[in-house]
């Protein structure tokens, strides 16, 4: 099967640069109001979707145990450095594209930032969609291109591609923003209905950064967020969708034992088993390696 190419995070200094030192304290509060606001209150098991260093993992505090997922095995040791190795946290180096997890298996899932760096969008939702619960919670930021910024640039013809149409934009390779339409579109036909649309940094501007207390930036952008079900014209946007229904999908059952989580990627076949240092698929004989608490899905090991 040929998917997409992974923007590539390996070896990136991503959460140094672009949060703990990148100015973006607002950005960040804005987004853990957002997620308070949206996520479940409770929980058995959640998969974080490009989980990069774990920024958000801490946030979700009402779920007895999270799946980190990211292509990039050194986000995901940062994560393991800030979040530990314990049976609350499982750590896999995977593509959206090709997920490998079981149907069902999730009763919640994150995306954040994430969606910003799919060629093919409905593709990693369809991805998503499978991996659900019938019910589970999902919890999707994407960058908005109808934001008043590229609107503003539009109009006074600084920029030429239109933020009304549909189509994604890719400002940058393999960096997207989405209309907020599309999006809903893709999940509305995918099988998830749309609970809650909340608008996020409706003060990214550099001026007011630097004038105003990030609290009281973020206080504001707290009480404009719920606009976000009339209108979205914030760069960032997050939807609250709840997975529906499917008949093949059987009840959520104990949820201890990790191996029963995965099926292999290439060919979809499960119950993997467990080796000394990787897990075989019995079906297409592919070998996927564990390595120091990552479980690795990129390419198949000899
Ligand atoms: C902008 S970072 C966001 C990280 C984190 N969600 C946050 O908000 O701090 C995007 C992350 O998505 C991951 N990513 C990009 N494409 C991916 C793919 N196809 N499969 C899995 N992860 C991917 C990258 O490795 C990176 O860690």
């Amino acid at each position: 099967m040929t998917t997409p190419p992974v923007c590539d995070y390996e070896g990136s200094d991503y959460q140094c640069s672009f949060w703990d030192s990148g100015g973006r304290a607002y950005e960040d509060r804005c987004e853990a109001i957002a997620l308070k606001r949206l996520l479940p209150k409770s929980g058995k098991l959640m998969l974080e979707l490009g989980a990069g260093a774990g920024r958000n993992t801490p946030r979700y505090t009402g779920f007895e145990r999270v799946v980190l997922l990211d292509y990039s095995r050194t986000q995901l040791e940062q994560a393991q450095e800030r979040l530990g190795r314990s049976d609350r946290y499982i750590y896999v180096a995977a593509d959206i594209y090709r997920l490998p997890f079981v149907d069902g298996l999730f009763d919640a899932a994150t995306m954040i930032r994430t969606l910003h760096h799919m060629a093919d969008a409905p593709a990693t939702l369809r991805q998503v969609q499978n991996v659900l619960h019938p019910g589970a919670a999902f919890v999707l930021e994407f960058a908005n291109k109808h934001n008043l910024k590229a609107i503003l640039r539009f109009i006074l013809r600084q920029q030429e591609w239109s933020p009304f149409t549909l189509e994604p934009v890719e400002f940058a390779e393999l960096n997207f923003d989405f209309h907020p339409k599309a999006v809903r579109g893709w999940l509305e036909e995918i099988g998830f209905t749309i609970e809650r649309t909340l608008t996020v940094s409706h003060f990214r501007l550099g001026l007011l950064k630097r004038l105003a207390p990030v609290h009281v930036l973020a206080g504001m952008d707290s009480l404009f967020q719920w606009t976000g079900t009339l209108w979205q014209v914030t760069p960032s946007v997050f939807v609250k969708a709840k997975a529906v229904g499917r008949d093949s999908i059987p009840p959520l059952v104990g949820q201890n034992d990790i191996l029963s989580y995965f099926k292999c990627p290439a060919c979809g076949h499960a119950p993997l088993e467990e080796k000394k240092g990787y897990l075989a698929c019995s079906s297409c004989k592919r070998k996927w390696a564990v390595k120091d608490g990552i479980y690795d899905f990129r390419e198949a090991i000899h």
